[in-house]
């Protein structure tokens, strides 16, 4: 079955069989050069008119963690206070005033979404997901684990680490080498023929 795949196994195994959510960092530091390796890869992954809405705050400091840890689900909290870097990945949700840059064959673009305040959100929170799935794999590709949570109080980050009020914090993901015991059991996934249907 991989074999009809163009990518090689092991690239298979690194992105996503063996690939897994960890729970538990070793204190190996993630380096800037790596995050921005990623999200030089990544950051071609496509999205609907070119909108690219994901931003990202990168927690590295004690301060700003200090910040963060009270805002996560308590369950979520040790692993966010040990991982090496913590990023929150939020949409902007006023992403239509760069769309002349990132758009600019089509002059209407950014009035199109200017007037529209609930088109405007349904499209940032669509394509900020794609994104956010885009920098798991990302992660991944770097060698590293990605822990995603959405056990946190969004309106609450949204507000600490985006004062502007044009964010919407969506998913905070903890980034590191996994340490041992970093999983939890691996979940079954439901099989081709109950997903896809051919008509
Ligand atoms: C968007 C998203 C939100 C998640 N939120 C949490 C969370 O708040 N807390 C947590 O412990 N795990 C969270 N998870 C982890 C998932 O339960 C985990 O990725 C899934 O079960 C697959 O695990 P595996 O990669 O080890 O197979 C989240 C995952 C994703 C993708």
């Amino acid at each position: 079955m991989t074999d009809a795949l163009a990518l090689d196994s092991e690239a298979q195994d690194l992105l996503f069989r063996e690939a897994r959510t960890a729970n538990a960092f070793t204190d190996e530091p993630v380096t800037d050069e790596q995050l921005e390796a990623i999200y030089e890869l990544v950051k071609f992954g496509p999205t609907s008119m070119n909108i690219q809405p994901l931003r990202v705050v990168l927690v590295r400091s004690d301060e700003a963690r200090e910040r963060l840890l009270p805002l996560m689900s308590e369950g979520n909290r040790a692993k966010t206070a040990t991982a090496p870097v913590v990023a929150i990945l939020a949409a902007d949700v006023d992403f239509h005033d760069e769309l002349p840059r990132t758009f600019p064959h089509f002059e209407g673009a950014r009035d199109l979404f200017a007037g529209n305040e609930d088109a405007r959100r349904d499209t940032a929170l669509l394509n900020s997901g794609l994104q956010i799935g885009y920098a798991i794999v990302g992660i991944r590709a770097a060698g590293l684990a990605a822990g995603p949570m959405t056990g946190f109080d969004a309106d609450a980050v949204s507000k600490e680490f985006f004062p502007d009020g044009r964010h919407q914090a969506l998913v905070v993901v903890n980034i590191g080498r996994p340490a041992e015991n970093a999983w939890f059991d691996r979940l079954p996934r439901l099989p081709y023929d109950e997903v896809v249907a051919a008509v």
